[in-house]
């Protein structure tokens, strides 16, 4: 698929590798729709257009499927079609399964598993009536094969994530409707830093075998790549972007 004029969706693009997506694939060619839950997102918009590209905003929520039916139905009805979707948004509630409460469980994967479902079912649909292809892109983490500790909802909801979007591989090849899955390792976005500060970052970073955290930008280049051309005959496909996290030292 080439990138120029393509229509693509980013979940969550108001910051981090949401942000750093949206506006990657604006330069690469793509006009970009995303969503967030703020009232507005001005720095993904104005890295979107700062690129010659349209932006549409809308504050909608992944896990709740009319919004998201809403969302798809407006992009459609602005640009007449949706060729990429990358399902980004996600949250964790980090706790240890003797604390978690149902309530816990049922946010994270609202966002992290319902809302993936929700995006790429509507997506699959849409481009399966254009009859052009297209693709999807899960960022998902490292977390869907570890059982890192005190991350059961957001665990359990990456596995998920990965499992379904092989089945969706499956199912969508067919349609020229390529299905792949990111795992990113510990990355330094905003999100992160509400959980750590920043002497923390920069100390547990240097213990990584790169010696640093990814940028956002690292994991936005290896979403660009999956959707163009060069990946025409990925699917189904794992991409590990963690600078050697998971790898034994
Ligand atoms: N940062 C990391 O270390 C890391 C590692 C592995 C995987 N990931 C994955 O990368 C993705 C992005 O992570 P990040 O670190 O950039 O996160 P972040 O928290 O910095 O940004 C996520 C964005 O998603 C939005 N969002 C949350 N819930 C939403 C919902 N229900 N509907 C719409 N938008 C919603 C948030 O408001 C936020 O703007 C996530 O899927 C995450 O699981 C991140």
């Amino acid at each position: 698929m080439k990138l120029a004029g393509k229509v693509a969706i980013v979940t969550g693009g108001a910051r981090g590798i949401g942000r750093a997506t949206a506006g990657e694939l604006a330069r690469a060619g793509c006009d970009v729709a995303f969503c967030d839950l703020t009232e507005s997102a001005p720095e993904t918009v104005k890295d979107i257009e700062s690129a010659g590209r349209w932006a549409l905003y809308l504050d909608a929520d992944v896990g709740d499927r009319a919004q998201m039916e809403a969302m798809f139905a407006e992009v459609v009805n602005r640009w007449g079609r949706i060729d990429i979707l990358v399902n980004n948004a996600a949250v964790n509630i980090r706790k240890p399964l003797l604390e978690l409460e149902v309530n816990d469980v049922a946010t994270v994967w609202g966002t992290t598993l319902w809302g993936v479902f929700h995006c790429s079912q509507l997506a699959a649909r849409q481009m399966v009536k254009q009859g052009v292809g297209g693709s999807i892109v899960m960022i998902s983490s490292i977390h869907a094969a570890r059982g890192f500790p005190d991350s059961t909802a957001y665990n359990g909801a990456k596995a998920a994530v990965n499992h379904m979007a092989a089945t969706w591989a499956s199912e969508l090849a067919a349609h020229r409707i390529r299905v792949n899955t990111i795992e990113p390792g510990w990355t330094d976005t905003p999100g992160e830093r509400t959980f750590f500060t920043e002497a923390f970052i920069r100390e547990q970073g240097r213990l990584l075998p790169l010696g640093r955290l990814a940028k956002p930008e690292e994991i936005a280049a290896a979403v660009r790549f999956l959707v163009s051309d060069e990946a025409a005959y990925i699917t189904g496909s794992v991409l590990r972007v963690d600078g050697g996290l998971i790898l034994p030292r």
